[in-house]
């Protein structure tokens, strides 16, 4: 069975002696302690576990960790640079674009991800962007207000 010494993480190689065939996401959490992505519906469907690799949102729970190879993986606890928030991070606090605040982690990194594709978002990549990312307390007014906010 294949095992992974190393990933890429938030600009840091992260050693680690674990089983490439687990799931990115219980890598991350239980191994390396980034606990920012959470475990959702474990299907794919929620977005609350996204991460990015090589910039790309992925959905951690429904990816291998041995398929990661050298990728760069960004987690949310990569996001903040030299003590100030991301952007993103700070638009959605001003925004006030949470409630339990259990899909932000990965609303964030999907938002940043569609940012840094598209600095300022028509409507329609906004949709492509989000769409697969679930907010069961409905903020989705104030999440296309942050996202909106950290455009400008
Ligand atoms: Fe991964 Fe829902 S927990 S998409």
């Amino acid at each position: 069975m294949a095992t992974i010494t190393r990933l890429h993480v938030n600009g840091r190689d992260a050693a680690l002696e674990a089983d490439g065939e687990r799931i990115l996401l219980s890598v991350l959490r239980d191994d390396l302690g980034l606990t920012g992505c959470k475990p959702g519906c474990g299907e794919g469907q929620c977005g609350a576990c996204t991460v990015l690799v090589d910039g790309k949102p992925v959905r951690s729970c429904s990816m291998p960790a041995s398929a990661v190879g050298e990728a760069k993986i960004r987690t949310v606890e990569g996001l903040e640079q030299d003590g100030k928030l991301h952007p993103v991070q700070q638009a959605f606090l001003e925004a006030d674009a949470m409630q339990c605040g259990y899909c932000t982690c990965g609303m964030i990194l999907s938002a940043v991800a569609l940012l840094e594709q598209h600095p300022t978002p028509t409507e329609e990549q906004f949709l492509a962007a989000m769409d697969g990312n679930i907010c069961r307390c409905g903020v989705y007014n104030n999440i296309r207000s942050a996202v909106k906010r950290a455009s400008e």
